[in-house]
């Protein structure tokens, strides 16, 4: 594993590992906590990518995207100390809101570090959740550096956003419940930001299904996974530009490998494209999905009009799983109003 790694890594996750019986054990413990989101399909959609598609829905989980099930996990296995010191992070997005909530449930203070330009809609969210915001400035140092003064005043413990152990294994448990309810998948895909859900994704579906075809998802302005993969080493990302919110982050120390060694391909996808595949989803199959979880669905549009060209039975899958991964979108802020 590369040594020359900048992501927001916390010390206690660099040792620890995470397998396919953690990804079980998870979806045990989290059983009572979280829904067990729907599978939903579009026949619009299926038609114009020439396979079944089946949309494993996220938006629809408590907070409204797949972390608050590695939040949960995470904060399920507190003990009643750590409990009493609450947990903090940093994060821009949807972790902050499942943080917010899980650590509720658990009767937990919940500090969140958000950058000053985080969306009104998700501040709003973290508040509502009972969490307790500090602003700080946008960059990640500030953001690491306000959350450890906080954990040095509190004794909070310190719930990263996705290279953890126990936010993995949360985050695997989606994968796990699509391919019981739809076992003939020949692929998955999922959008890739620090790479958590993917890394979950990738313990699931090759313990249930070792030939299954996992493709991750990115947006053409935040390639770093695509870049590392393609370059063999972990390469940051530097200066992210996509309004993919959820996916600007660098990869991490524990899930870069699973990008590396797990991931059969990456696809991107421009802004614009995004957009598009978002809107359609939208009138098409009704549903609210957020940029991040639009990406993957652009991708696909994208590679499967290129693999109608193709005879390969790699190229041609019959069952595509889409992790939706998020439906937290700002209402007055549509990105189709901009363009
Ligand atoms: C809706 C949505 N999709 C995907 C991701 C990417 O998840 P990960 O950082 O685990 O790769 C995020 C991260 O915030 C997200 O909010």
């Amino acid at each position: 594993m590369s040594q020359d790694l900048v992501s927001n890594r916390t010390t206690d996750a660099n040792s620890a590992s995470v397998g396919f019986a953690d990804v079980k054990a998870a979806a045990e413990r989290i059983r009572s906590f979280v829904h067990r989101t729907p599978v939903l399909t579009c026949a619009a959609i299926s038609e114009r990518v020439g396979c079944n598609v089946f949309f494993k829905c996220e938006n629809f989980q408590k907070s409204g995207a797949f972390k608050f099930r590695g939040a949960v996990n995470s904060v399920a296995q507190l003990s009643e100390s750590e409990l009493a010191s609450g947990v903090v992070t940093h994060s821009s997005g949807n972790h902050a809101g499942a943080l917010a909530l899980a650590a509720r449930m658990f009767g937990a203070k919940a500090h969140i570090v958000m950058p000053s330009n985080s969306s009104e809609i998700k501040k709003a969210a973290v508040r509502e959740y009972g969490g307790l915001i500090t602003e700080c400035e946008p960059t990640l140092d500030s953001r690491m550096s306000e959350a450890a003064r906080i954990q040095g005043e509190t004794g909070a413990v310190l719930i990263p956003p996705f290279d953890h152990p126990h936010v993995i294994a949360g985050q695997g448990t989606v994968a796990l419940e699509l391919l019981e309810q739809v076992p003939e998948l020949d692929m998955i895909v999922a959008p890739i930001g620090g790479g958590g859900l993917m890394s979950g994704t990738c313990l699931a579906a090759r313990a249930l299904k070792p030939e299954i075809r996992i493709v991750g998802a990115e947006p053409a302005g935040a390639d770093d996974a695509f870049q590392s993969k393609n370059a063999g080493k972990f390469i940051p990302q530097l200066a992210p530009d996509t309004i993919a919110d959820g996916l600007r982050t660098s990869l991490g120390q524990l899930t870069w490998p699973f990008i590396r060694d797990e991931v059969d391909e990456i696809l991107l996808a421009d802004d614009a494209a995004t957009v598009s595949a978002m809107k359609f989803f939208w009138e098409r199959a009704k549903v609210i999905i957020e940029p991040s979880c639009a990406v993957p669905l652009a991708a696909i549009f994208h590679r499967f009009s290129e693999a109608r060209c193709s005879d390969s039975p790699e190229a041609r899958p019959q069952n595509v799983g889409i992790i939706i991964s998020g439906g937290n979108v700002d209402l007055q802020a549509l990105p189709w109003l901009n363009l």
